[in-house]
């Protein structure tokens, strides 16, 4: 926690979507003294009845506080607004909560210390209404010298969690948390079109799907471990051959139901390929290994 005393640091908001809205919001609520700007003006009218200052001029909106937190749609518009700032941005802290890839986080940063900037990449694990709650999280990479001296602002956001110098671990952390959550919800698409291509109510099915999912959740601290170690030896219970073979009624009953089994048929893939190289007597951890596998070429396993 920082040390910092003294009034409310001074925050600027570059960029007033429904997320960057939320956070000028949240430094509204703790009295910081508030600076907003956005590419299309009159998003901001809510904030400033609310006390925040809204610049038309990207310069001056960077210029009027330490704290420079910019969320807008890509990094291709982040550098699209800033890039023509030029020097403003010396000797500020830059705190870029847009979502992108490690790559375009690792460029930004090396492209913010060219200007003089403390550069934090962050990741928001939050939807809009969540921001300022204790159901938020973000997770941050890169200055640890910002990090450090801003935590307590950043913390007004949702609990602040560093992972390290590299701008780049942030995007690869929030980028991974939304890959276990989309495998989720392509599971549930899935699934729920099963179940309605028999006219099955999506309500009735989720009083099923809930308590299954809930059981299937508490498989991740074993699944951590195994990945850890390295054993994928499973305790008879469950081996890939039973589930491979399993796997292809998935696909079957998609077909027969008149449902797309394109979600489904990746892992497919992968179960099979599992199978070839003999890992038929392991646990299913071992898929993770297979996909990190070395490539021949962009996109084959070797
Ligand atoms: N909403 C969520 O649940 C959520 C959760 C976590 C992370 N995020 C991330 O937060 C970021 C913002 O999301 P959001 O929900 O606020 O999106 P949004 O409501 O669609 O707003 C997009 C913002 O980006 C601005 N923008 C787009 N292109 C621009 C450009 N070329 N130059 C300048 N400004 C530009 C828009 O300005 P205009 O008003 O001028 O169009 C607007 O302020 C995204 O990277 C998103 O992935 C969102």
């Amino acid at each position: 926690m920082s040390e910092r005393f003294g009034p409310p640091v001074p925050v600027t908001i570059i960029g007033l979507g429904a997320m960057g809205t939320a956070l000028a919001g949240a430094y509204l609520a703790a009295g910081h003294p508030t600076t907003v700007w956005n590419r299309t003006p009159g998003r901001a009218d809510d904030l400033v009845a609310r006390g925040a200052v809204e610049l038309h001029e990207v310069a001056g909106a960077v210029a009027a506080s330490p704290l420079v937190i910019v969320c807008v749609l890509d990094y291709p518009a982040v550098r699209e607004v800033l890039d023509p700032i030029g020097a403003v941005l010396s000797g500020r802290v830059l705190v870029n909560l847009t979502n992108g890839t490690p790559a375009q986080a690792r460029e930004t940063a090396t492209w913010a210390a060219n200007r003089g900037a403390d550069y934090l990449d962050g990741g928001i694990m939050a939807v809009p209404p969540g921001i300022g709650t204790p159901a938020a999280f973000l997770l941050y990479s890169g200055s640890e010298q910002a990090f450090t001296a801003y935590r307590r602002e950043l913390d007004l956001l949702g609990a602040a969690s560093y992972l390290g110098t590299d701008p780049g671990l942030a995007a690869l952390h929030d980028l991974a948390l939304l890959t276990g959550m989309y495998g989720m919800f392509a599971g549930f698409v899935h699934a729920f079109a099963l179940v309605g291509s028999e006219k099955i109510r999506a309500t009735e099915f989720a009083s099923l799907l809930a308590p299954w999912l809930h059981a299937m959740l508490s498989e991740l601290p074993r699944w951590a471990e195994r990945i850890d170690t390295g054993d994928h030896t499973t305790a008879v219970v469950s081996n890939l051959a039973m589930q491979a073979t399993a796997f292809p009624n998935l696909i079957q009953v998609s077909r027969d139901q008149g449902v797309r089994p394109d979600l489904m048929v990746g892992m497919q893939a992968l179960l099979d390929r599992a199978l070839s190289a003999g890992h038929g007597d392991a646990d299913l951890t071992v898929l993770v290994e297979l996909l990190t596998a070395p490539q021949t070429t962009k996109g084959t396993p070797a």
